[in-house]
Formats: structure tokens, sequence, C-alpha cells
């Protein structure tokens, strides 16, 4: 299963598993991570994140691979089945 790491700016880490057809926002509100959010439908652009490594793991809503590297998490996705890890670091 794929593996997500998630760093904020205070250097602070937090290791989540990919689990199909959940975002990776919703994976990590599931935690204590303090993930700041709003629209939850990919307009405002709190949730986005740096992606560090991993963008080829990394699908979007229609299900077609990401480009940018920066991400709205509360609309992209984890392939969720691979032994690789994704590494994302908060911007906001
Ligand atoms: S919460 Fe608004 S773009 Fe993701």
């Amino acid at each position: 299963m794929t593996k997500i790491i998630i760093k904020s700016d205070n250097k602070k880490s937090w290791k989540l598993e990919a689990e199909e057809n959940n975002t990776i926002l919703n994976l990590i509100l599931k935690t204590s991570f303090n993930m700041p959010y709003s629209c939850m439908q990919g307009k405002c652009g709190i949730c986005s994140c740096r992606v560090k490594t991993g963008k080829d793991l990394l699908l979007s809503e229609d299900g077609s691979y990401v480009e940018s590297d920066v991400i709205k998490t509360c609309k992209t996705y984890v392939k969720y089945q691979s032994d690789r890890f994704v590494e994302l670091e908060t911007i906001f």
C-alpha cells in the first residue's frame, strides 16, 4: 500500500497510508495534523501542498496523472497499490 508523508512548515511530519477512493485531504483529516482547508471542492486552494516525491503516484479526480508540483489535496488521490511513497509539504 502506498504511504504518504506530509510535512508542515514547523518541520513536523505525519505518515499515512493511501486508501482506495479517498482523497489525500480526507486521509489527513483522520489524523491530528492541523491541515488548513475550506471549500473541499478544489476552488479555494487552501489545502494545497507541494509534491516533493512521488508525483507519478498521484491521480486527479478523473483518474488522470497529476502534472503540477502543487496539488489541491481535496481533489487528489494516491495510487492505492504501490510499495513506494509520496512526500508532500504544506504551503499555507
Ligand atoms: S479545500 Fe478548497 S481547494 Fe481544497
